[in-house]
């Protein structure tokens, strides 16, 4: 760790970070504050510091996800540093006002590491943020929803059979900020939100229980270029919405609770109640006790306590965003490919594994460029000899869900085309954000969706994988090599 480069007058923050692993005796019942890592508040053209020192019995490395930041400095797997070792992060904050977060990234020790606490939320202000106004202090509440469970001696507890770590972990109880029933007392006036979905690979479809719509300000690249509506918004691992909700004219005493809503995702998704099967449990809820991502459940309870005079207005604008098409592409004449595919009992990219850093061809990426990406999920024809298997447990893995994440800049969405409409698919299809700069994007079974995405600044391996943890750890990942 010793050639990593200075950078001129990067002093100006110093943040220290120190992993830890809850491992032990917890004293509070399902109640972990302090868990997560410090929210780390950046600000746009800042130079930051960061002292990474591991004090874990296990190698750790942490990614800066949604940051635009040097190879060295990104958090691959290959940086992994031993116990008692030190590694300084050091870069320039050049993305814009948002909301990112960071967490380990340690090969096959990613899922149980970021389970355990190994993240947190990173906030970035910038001159045209502030220009709005929005609400701040005590009225801009971080969320960071996890779902987690835990054993008779309240430790938390990670433990997959294969058909889990197939499907990814899913736990029995919801914690926001590391708290289970999580409740925040709010005044009569606007807030905003930041959302932040830090599961291994619970997806959510929040929406408000009165049936009030979601009012979207901001994804994960930052705000958006004007308020947006929603009935509901699926928010799967990894992925960010900042709301703006405003409880102005509600009664105090009264509460407003953001759920969980039920969908159906995909086969492999269906049953089990939350809270132990209370609600019927259905096949997948049997086979490992955990609960169903179908169901209606509470996330967030916010309890109106106090009455206030005046409430801030929504902007009608927020910020520009200049929306790429394919004419900003670069080599308009080769589309890379991003092929979800499933051999062997495990999930691929391009019908390939990870190697911690090597590339194929078509993962080589030339600097500066722009490129059109198509991310398809063929769940049909998924690996031939699957076929047989369908109607059993190999046929519903084929369609799961995909939260797909890359690495470097941040993308945009050009299309979103689903082959097989209709049915499960009707029950999400509306609470997808399309507008923005995205970082990951939740592919569902049957669907192409196309995302333009620049390669600007850093040359070297940027990683793109599935945030569901689980395969993300199996293999679920691959490099670009930016040169
Ligand atoms: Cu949030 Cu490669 O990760
Ligand atoms: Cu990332
Ligand atoms: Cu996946």
């Amino acid at each position: 760790t010793a050639d990593i480069p200075i950078l001129p007058g990067a002093h100006t923050h110093v943040f220290k970070y120190t992993g830890k692993l809850l491992k032990g005796p917890q004293t509070a019942l399902k109640e972990l504050p302090g868990y997560l890592g410090p929210i780390l508040n950046f600000e746009q053209g800042q130079k930051v510091r960061i002292f990474f020192h591991n004090q874990l019995p296990e190698p750790c490395v942490t990614h800066w996800h949604g940051m635009h930041v040097p190879q060295l400095m990104d958090g691959h797997p290959m940086y992994a540093i031993h116990h008692g070792e030190q590694y300084v992060y050091e870069f320039e904050v050049k993305n814009p006002a948002g909301t990112n977060w960071y967490h380990s990234h340690t090969h096959e020790l990613m899922a149980s590491q970021v389970y355990q606490g190994l993240a947190g939320l990173i906030t970035i202000t910038d001159e045209a943020e502030r220009r709005l106004e929005l609400p701040s202090g005590e009225y801009d509440i971080p969320l960071v929803i996890q779902d987690r469970s835990f054993s008779q001696g309240n430790q938390l507890r990670y433990m997959l059979n294969m058909h889990q770590r197939m499907r990814g972990f899913l736990g029995d109880t919801i914690l926001v900020n590391g708290q289970s029933d999580s409740a925040i007392a709010v005044k009569t006036r606007a807030y905003r939100l930041r959302i932040l979905n830090g599961s291994n690979s619970r997806i959510y479809k929040l929406g408000w229980d009165d049936g009030t719509p979601l009012i979207a300000i901001g994804t994960d690249g930052g705000l958006l270029e004007k308020p947006q509506t929603f009935p509901y918004i699926m928010l799967a691992p990894a992925e960010r919405v900042e709301l703006w909700v405003d409880f102005s004219g509600r009664k105090p005493g009264s509460n407003l609770t953001l759920q969980n809503l039920a969908y159906q995702g995909s086969a492999a998704h269906m049953g089990g109640g939350m809270g132990g099967g209370r609600h019927g449990m259905g096949r997948m809820g049997m086979m490992d006790g955990a609960s169903g991502q179908n169901d209606v459940f509470p996330v967030v309870k916010f309890r109106i306590t106090e009455q206030i005079g005046d409430s801030p207005a929504l902007p009608a604008t927020l910020v520009p965003l200049r929306r790429l098409t394919t004419t900003d592409v670069t080599h308009p004449d080769t589309t890379v490919p991003i092929t979800i595919g499933m051999r062997h009992m495990a999930f691929n990219l391009n019908g390939k594994t990870f190697e911690m850093q090597n590339y194929s061809e078509q993962e080589k990426i030339p600097l500066n460029s722009v490129q059109k990406i198509k991310i398809s999920h063929d769940s049909q024809g998924m690996g031939g000899g699957m076929r047989g298997g369908r109607g059993g447990g190999m046929g519903m893995m084929m369609a799961l869900p995909h939260p797909i994440h890359l690495h470097g800049q941040q993308f945009q969405i050009l299309s979103r085309k689903q082959n097989n409409p209709g049915g499960a698919y009707d029950t999400v299809k509306d609470g997808f954000i399309t507008s923005g700069w995205k970082d990951t994007v939740l592919v569902m079974p049957g669907e192409e969706v196309e995302i333009i995405k620049p390669f600007k600044d850093y040359t070297g391996l940027f990683l793109y994988h599935c945030h569901n943890l689980e395969h993300e750890d199996m293999g679920m990942m691959r490099n670009f090599f930016v040169s």
